[in-house]
């Protein structure tokens, strides 16, 4: 059985998809903790009412973000993780902790990643006049929203849509996004070739929402 700790900061939106996909699909893993950098982080009542262990690790309680990371890594690292998924963990990671975790750290940006790394990929995306916008499946590396894409989910941008609207429709592409891609992760479906991300059998690796 794979282990997978979940890192958050709020809402915790796509945990009772990852949960629900994990038994449904009976994938050889186990959500075994959901650690959050925020005590108030929604998302932990989420977690514990889906019979998962939480632990709040407060990121103002350490001196820097070296301090932080190693508190954070030792909790992590208490579960022996075989995949560690970030779900809206809203820091920014030191190179050290990305290092730790190579090759088994997963991230959903709400963006067509490489467009619209950061924050406010809606706002940023409207005021674009993008047609599409989406969310993409990556595996962590040091540089912020970087690294090798998994899969990708594109919905339309509606004329009449404003940050909120558009926001809402992303996430519930991710609700479809991050189940597929966390799937293909613990059944070793996936492989990186010179930093392109394969699906063994083939699978298509994006889900496009109609209008
Ligand atoms: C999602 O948009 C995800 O892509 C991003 O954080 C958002 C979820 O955060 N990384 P939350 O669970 O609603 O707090």
């Amino acid at each position: 059985m794979k282990r997978i700790v979940v890192l958050i900061s709020g809402r915790g939106s796509n945990l009772p998809s990852i949960a629900e996909a994990c038994a449904r699909e009976q994938w050889p893993a186990q959500l075994v903790a959901v650690i959050s950098n925020r005590p108030e982080a929604a998302g932990l009542q989420v977690a514990a009412a889906a019979g998962i262990a939480t632990q709040a690790l407060d990121h103002r309680a350490f001196a820097g973000r070296e301090a932080f990371d190693a508190a954070l890594a030792e909790a992590i690292d208490a579960h022996a993780p075989d995949l560690v998924v970030l779900a809206g963990f809203m820091r920014i990671l030191t190179p050290g902790f990305v290092e730790r975790y190579a090759g088994r750290l997963i991230n959903i940006h709400p963006s067509l990643l490489p467009a619209f790394p950061g924050l406010h990929t809606h706002r940023r995306a409207l005021e674009a006049g993008c047609k599409l916008a989406g969310a993409t499946v990556h595996y962590v590396t040091p540089e912020l929203d970087y690294g090798p894409i998994i899969a990708q989910a594109a919905v339309p941008v509606r004329a009449d849509d404003t940050e909120a609207t558009l926001a809402a429709r992303v996430l519930d592409a991710e609700r479809r996004l991050y189940p597929l891609a966390l799937g293909w992760a613990v059944n070793d479906a996936l492989r990186v070739e010179n930093g392109l991300v394969r699906q063994r059998d083939g699978q298509a690796q994006w889900l496009v929402f109609g209008a």
